[in-house]
């Protein structure tokens, strides 16, 4: 059977690895997905630039419009970033009966209802595990693995980048700058780093990891966000020396009349599981009324594993392609609770 033909909107750090993956994979994934997945264009901003993957064979545009219109690509997965540019991009994407994977967490948390609205409307699928956690399937211990759980509250570290400056600030000394300088070297900071130590992206991620664990619609508005940009090195000492370590968390969890939605810096004892979640590392603890406390970790971002989360994705596409439009995976399909009210 012929690949199935996935455009590229974005070849950077996980455009790169989503090639990378796919390609040396591509025997097993083929089998999981149960039909071979090429990727047959991409869109860059500069086309000549040095890549990180092999483009042997695919066709290269600066223009992303080319890639969504293209009618060999099946599945467009935007990994370009920002929002205004991606949300016109998945949106016409969509309107041309296309599915889409994206590793874009302000896109879905700001423009997640529309999408997934336009998405159900269309019969075609939007899906985004490597929108939170990077190499973590949170989304889908989420949605299936506790399908059956009353979800009471979940906290963890969901940005790697600010969990990797304060971990370089603690162990080696640097300073902010220098540790931030370094994050953005490896690929784990977004493209605008304020995003990172502002704690942004992170109120993203919670707004999407509340959305699907409460079944309440998108507000990322409504999250407390504060980020690492007050911590000093001395900050980090004190804390040590008093049997603590600071950890950037974001926190949902049912209170009387709502869900509280908080991402902070917090001092946690030492001892604690989630106080030893070090580097790039993400850990987020789920508590569910049936399981218990369950506890998900892995690198929460980077080339390799963030592009693990995509091209999941992408096997999940495929494989319900192959399967009748009934019976598809649900979740990729729509966003089920995305026009639940629920007060937050
Ligand atoms: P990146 O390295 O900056 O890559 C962005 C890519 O998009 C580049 O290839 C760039 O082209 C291309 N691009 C941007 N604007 C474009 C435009 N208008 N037209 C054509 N091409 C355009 O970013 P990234 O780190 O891979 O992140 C991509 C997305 O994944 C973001 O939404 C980010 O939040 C998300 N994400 C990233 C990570 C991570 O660890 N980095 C993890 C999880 C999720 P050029 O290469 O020519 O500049
Ligand atoms: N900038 C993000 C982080 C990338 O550092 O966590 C992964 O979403």
């Amino acid at each position: 059977m012929e690949p199935v033909k996935v455009g590229l909107l974005g070849l950077g750090t996980v455009g790169g690895g989503t090639v990378n993956v796919l390609s040396r994979n591509a025997e097993e994934i083929t089998r999981r997905a149960g039909r071979g997945i090429q990727v047959c264009c991409a869109a860059t901003r500069d086309p000549y630039k040095i890549r990180s993957c092999n483009t042997e064979g695919i066709w290269l545009t600066t223009d992303p419009h080319e890639v969504v219109t293209d009618p060999q690509a099946e599945i467009i997965v935007e990994l370009m970033g920002g929002t205004d540019v991606a949300r016109t991009l998945v949106l016409k994407a969509i309107a041309e009966g296309k599915h889409v994977v994206t590793a874009n967490k302000a896109l879905i948390a700001l423009y997640g209802n529309e999408i997934f609205t336009a998405a159900q409307k269309a019969g075609v699928m939007v899906a985004f595990e490597a929108a939170v956690g990077g190499g973590i399937p949170i989304i889908k211990a989420l949605r299936e693995g506790l399908a059956a759980n009353h979800i009471e509250w979940l906290a963890g570290i969901i940005n790697g980048t600010s969990n990797f400056i304060l971990t370089e600030m603690r162990d080696k000394g640097c300073d902010f700058a220098e540790a931030l300088l370094d994050a953005q070297h490896r690929g784990y900071a977004e493209a605008n780093p304020t995003f990172d130590v502002e704690g942004i992206d992170a109120a993203h991620k919670l707004t999407i990891l509340a959305s699907i664990a409460f079944g309440i619609p998108l507000q990322f508005e409504l999250v407390y966000t504060e980020g690492i940009g007050g911590i000093t090195r001395e900050d980090i000492d004190y804390a040590g020396q008093l049997g603590y370590r600071i950890k950037h968390l974001g926190i949902a969890r049912r209170v009387a009349g709502g869900i509280e939605l908080r991402v902070h810096p917090t001092l946690i004892p030492h001892r604690r599981l989630i106080a030893n979640v070090d580097g790039v590392m993400n850990a987020i603890l789920v508590k569910g009324d049936a399981v218990g406390p369950t506890l998900y970790y892995g690198p929460g971002a980077g080339s390799d594993p963030t592009a693990s989360a995509v091209v999941a994705d992408l096997v999940d596409v495929v494989r319900a392609l192959t399967s009748d439009p009934e019976n598809r995976v649900p979740h990729l399909a729509f966003q089920p609770h995305a026009l639940a009210e629920i007060p937050i």
